[in-house]
């Protein structure tokens, strides 16, 4: 029995220590695509993607994802043509071996803000604004620590001494973020009306990047649920077959 104790402890011990969290813990938001029925919500996903577009793109690039994925929300065939349209694509080399330019098209992936990490770097005073195709994957915390981040500029304390270039952010690690506050509030005039304010614009980019994230995170629960209710379905068979098959061995017994 003490042995079983002990080998359980040492278990659980490493979870203990890798489930330490960061510094501050920031906010936790109800995702409309937490949990296993979880879906994403296709307006606030339309409303991210128009914050990404017109703020955060400048800086960000979102290379893994093309402009014919956004048929996931909601659009069709001719208004992601006409939304890839707007950007300008390097294409080439043509037949004279030069590069040459065109207007987007939807099996296009996202236009990069930057040709290289060097000039994004030279752009930004030397640090990197990374892609943000991954980005709730790739930070602990997912969705919430970018909600989080996104609200979290804040006065720093009278006592701390932010260096040119750098920002207060409460909930960075480190506090100091390269980034300069990117939401102010009406950054953006939404297409359907909704009030832009920060949390609204966060929490709609936030939705937009988990999407481009996890495109696939809807037919992964479906899958999920319809995997597991066909095992039930099978225990319970397994189960009754079972019953059927013995229930004459068992009567000799007796
Ligand atoms: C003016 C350029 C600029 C804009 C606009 C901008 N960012 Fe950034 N972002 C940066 C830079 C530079 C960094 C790197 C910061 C660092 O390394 O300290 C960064 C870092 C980040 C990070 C990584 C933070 C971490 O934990 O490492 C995220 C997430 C992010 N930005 C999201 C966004 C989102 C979402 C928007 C739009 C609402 C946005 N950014 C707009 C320049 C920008």
């Amino acid at each position: 029995m003490h042995k079983l104790l002990v080998i359980l402890v040492l278990c659980l011990f490493p979870l203990a220590s890798f489930s330490a969290g960061p510094a501050v813990k920031g906010e936790t938001v109800d995702w409309s695509f937490n949990g296993p029925f979880g879906k994403f919500n296709k307006s606030s996903l339309q409303r991210g993607l128009q914050v990404y577009t017109e703020v955060c793109s400048s800086c960000h690039s979102l290379k893994y994802i093309a402009y014919r994925n956004l048929s996931d929300l909601g659009y069709n065939k001719s208004e992601i043509k006409a939304f890839a349209s707007n950007f300008t694509v390097t294409d080439g080399p043509n037949d004279d071996g030069e590069m040459f330019e065109r207007p987007g098209m939807p099996a296009d992936h996202f236009v990069s803000p930057y040709p290289n990490m060097n000039a994004a770097r030279a752009a930004n005073g030397g640090a990197y604004p990374p892609d943000l195709s991954l980005i709730t994957k790739a930070r602990g915390g997912g969705a919430d620590y970018l909600y989080s981040l996104l609200i979290g500029y804040k006065k720093p304390p009278e006592n701390l001494d932010v260096r040119e270039g750098l920002y207060y952010n409460k909930y960075y690690s480190g506090n100091l973020i390269a980034m300069p506050q990117p939401l102010y509030g009406d950054d953006v005039t939404y297409a359907d009306g909704t009030k832009a304010s920060i949390e609204q614009m966060a929490s709609d980019v936030t939705e937009f990047l988990a999407w481009a994230a996890e495109p696939e995170m809807e037919v992964r629960k479906r899958t999920g649920i319809a995997a597991i209710t066909f095992l039930l379905i099978m225990a319970v068979l397994s189960y009754l077959a079972k019953q059927q098959i013995w229930a004459n061995v068992k009567k000799k017994q007796i």
